[in-house]
């Protein structure tokens, strides 16, 4: 990149994901609580542009735009002060999120941010950070922040951020159904630990059927082992969800799902067109606000060109080719 700093800006693509399996063990002392969890990249998209600037800006648009806070608090905006502050970098940034993954959904949006803008700042800077370090970093901001980097199907330790990478063969189509009232991580899982009492597992395991399943490609045994530990929290914080997961089952989905903290419901679909049928079952039966196609697993948060400015700052939606 050797573009004149005034005339620059980086584009940076991160998906969002659905747990395959969440196993929850017990609250640690930390805080947190150790997973085993299988994580899939899936083809909900948060796309970020960030620009010089004297200061550190957001702005936010998109689908899921709508009440998205674009104040300090913004983990976009804290993984580029981050990462300014790793580098010695005496600059700002002027980063523009296009939301295309639910907010407070359990898909990890705001951890796509982050990971999209520590990609997207590292170019702009050409600070050239490994991707060791970015992961380090990534872990600083919060537990999927990592997964968002790496993308594809990984099983995750610790507090999920802790990454391996799966081998995993084929296309898995999935349908989202999507709420406008999200619900907040923290508070799912207190209702976990109330729910779960003492019972909850010191060590959890990743699910070996599971694995097996998805090193097979064979998407109707991994419907049947579908699995996440914090279903019933968030069904007692949002009891509609039960009806939800009812109708995906009833349309024929291979599995269905609350995804990660939720309250997105993913189920899963043998292919493309039985996806569309189960997404007509789901808008049909008006349990959720949206309901949205995907497929998995996808790659991770990726820079996809670094640009001249062509005028207009806002990149709106990409195009077909830049899709996928
Ligand atoms: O790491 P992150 O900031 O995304 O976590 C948000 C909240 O979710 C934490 O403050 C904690 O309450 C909860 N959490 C947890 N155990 C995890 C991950 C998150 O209890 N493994």
């Amino acid at each position: 990149m050797t573009f004149d700093a005034s005339t620059r800006q980086v584009r940076v693509r991160a998906p969002g994901k659905v747990n395959l399996s969440l196993a929850v063990g017990a609250l640690a002392p930390d805080g947190y609580h150790p997973l085993a969890t299988v994580f899939q990249a899936v083809s909900l998209y948060e796309d970020l542009t960030a620009r010089p600037s004297d200061t550190f800006e957001l702005t936010v648009a998109g689908p899921f735009a709508e009440g998205v806070p674009t104040d300090e608090t913004n983990l976009a905006l804290r993984a580029a002060r981050l990462l300014a502050e790793q580098a010695g970098i005496d600059e700002g940034v002027r980063l523009h999120v296009h939301k295309g993954v639910p907010v407070a959904g359990g898909m990890a949006g705001g951890s796509a941010d982050a990971a999209a803008a520590l990609l997207a700042c590292d170019a702009l800077w050409q600070t050239a950070l490994s991707r060791e370090t970015l992961a380090e970093l990534a872990a600083q901001l919060g537990s999927d922040v990592p997964f968002a980097l790496l993308g594809h199907t990984a099983i995750g330790t610790g507090r999920g951020h802790l990454l391996t990478p799966a081998m995993t063969r084929g296309e898995y189509h999935w349908v989202f159904a999507i709420r406008s009232q999200g619900l907040a991580t923290p508070a799912v899982y207190r209702t976990f630990d109330r729910l779960s009492g003492s019972t909850a597992e010191a060590e959890p395991q990743a699910d070996l059927e599971l694995m097996q399943a998805l090193r097979a490609g064979d998407p109707a045994a991994l419907g049947a082992v579908l699995r996440n530990d914090l279903e019933p929290a968030a069904i007692e914080l949002a009891p509609e969800l039960t009806e939800t997961l009812g109708v995906a089952h009833d349309a024929g989905a291979l599995g269905a799902i609350v995804s990660g903290s939720g309250p997105t419901v993913a189920a899963l679909a043998r292919g493309a067109k039985h996806a569309l049928v189960i997404a007509a079952g789901l808008t049909a039966a008006g349990v959720a606000d949206e309901v949205v196609c995907a497929v998995g697993p996808v790659a991770g948060a990726r820079v996809l060109q670094p640009v001249r400015m062509g005028g207009d700052f806002e990149p709106g939606p990409l195009s077909p080719v830049d899709r996928g």
